[in-house]
């Protein structure tokens, strides 16, 4: 088979002036890309801001003999996002890809949150996907074809201590995932998502040593680079990456019980005696929208 190659193809990477947004950054406009680097250059908390963070590695592309231009943008404002897009259109005339990676952390336990913490923190991941992905969508509509990565994690899919900012807005960004998917679908726009684990300066306090060496955030850079290829045609999915392990995860819906017809009142009691099998997750299943999860109502809509 051909290898997977991006000539003619425009991407943005949000956050790519360092950890994941780079090696994704180097490794389309390696296969032909042209590519724009998006990034603050803030502090780890999202603090302050610089142009080298996204310059050096317009450079390091350069030199590489590929193609690239900085943007220096947040993504957290509407202004930031069409301007991101707006680069990559006046130097490159169109967007076919956006992986949206940019990403800060601003750790507290639930009670010790603040607004500002818990704002600022969905104003990059989840804003931040909104932003950008909007304009580029119209542009992708346009011309029949797009693809679209969200950054979740697992901290948002599964749960993590003292991050319920960053879980909320992790979990948000698969809410989008899905419209996009779906609003995407007849104009060959596919969006996934995926929840890297990943060494980097979110993550070099937090992981043992001898785990931070083998998780190279070039080892997520592979499936990426497949999800936002010509070749792939999934949509709507979610996927786990670190280290050279790749899996999916999803939602489902289970079948759980009827117990009611739409008309009978439903003592509470009765909830308590056929708690195992609502809990169950027997036969649950994959749901495309919400109109398909009404069908587990079955024989209630009769
Ligand atoms: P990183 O800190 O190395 O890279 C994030 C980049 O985003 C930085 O260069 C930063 O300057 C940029 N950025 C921050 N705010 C921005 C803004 N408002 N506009 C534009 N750029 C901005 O972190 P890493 O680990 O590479 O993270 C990339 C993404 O992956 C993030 O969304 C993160 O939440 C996510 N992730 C990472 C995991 C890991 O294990 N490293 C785990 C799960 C998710």
């Amino acid at each position: 088979m051909a290898d997977i190659k991006f000539d003619g193809r425009v991407a943005i990477v949000t956050g790519a002036g360092a950890g994941l947004g780079r090696t994704y950054a180097l490794a389309l406009a390696a296969r032909g890309a042209k590519v724009v680097v998006n990034d603050l250059g803030g502090a780890r908390d999202g603090s302050g801001s610089s142009t080298s963070a996204a310059d050096i590695v317009v450079e390091e592309i350069k030199k590489k003999g590929g193609e690239a231009v900085a943007n220096y943008d947040s993504v957290a404002t509407v202004e930031g996002g069409e301007n991101i897009v707006k680069t990559a259109v006046d130097n490159f005339g169109k967007v076919d890809i956006v992986i949206n990676n940019a990403g800060i952390l601003r750790d507290k336990s639930f009670v010790k949150i603040t607004e500002d913490e818990w704002d600022i923190v969905l104003a990059v991941h989840l804003k931040g996907a909104y932003c950008v992905s909007q304009p580029a969508f119209r542009i992708m509509k346009e011309n029949g074809y797009g693809r679209i990565i969200n950054t979740a994690s697992g901290a948002g899919l599964y749960g993590n201590f003292g991050q319920s900012n960053y879980c909320s807005a992790k979990m948000g960004v698969v809410g989008l995932m899905n419209n996009i998917a779906i609003e995407g679908a007849k104009y060959n726009i596919k969006c996934n998502t995926i929840a890297p684990i990943a060494a980097s300066r979110l993550t070099e306090d937090i992981m043992p040593p001898d785990l931070f060496k083998k998780l190279q955030p070039e080892f997520i850079t592979p499936l990426v680079l497949y999800l936002v290829s010509e070749d792939n045609q999934e949509t709507k999915m979610i996927f786990n990456c670190a280290a050279g392990w790749f899996s999916r995860t999803e939602i489902l819906c289970a079948p759980g019980i009827c117990i009611g017809d739409g008309k009978r009142e439903i003592p509470v009691e009765e909830i308590r005696d056929n708690w195992d099998k609502i809990i169950s997750l027997d036969e649950a299943r994959q749901v495309n929208n919400v109109g398909e999860s009404f069908a587990f109502l079955g024989p209630l809509l009769a």
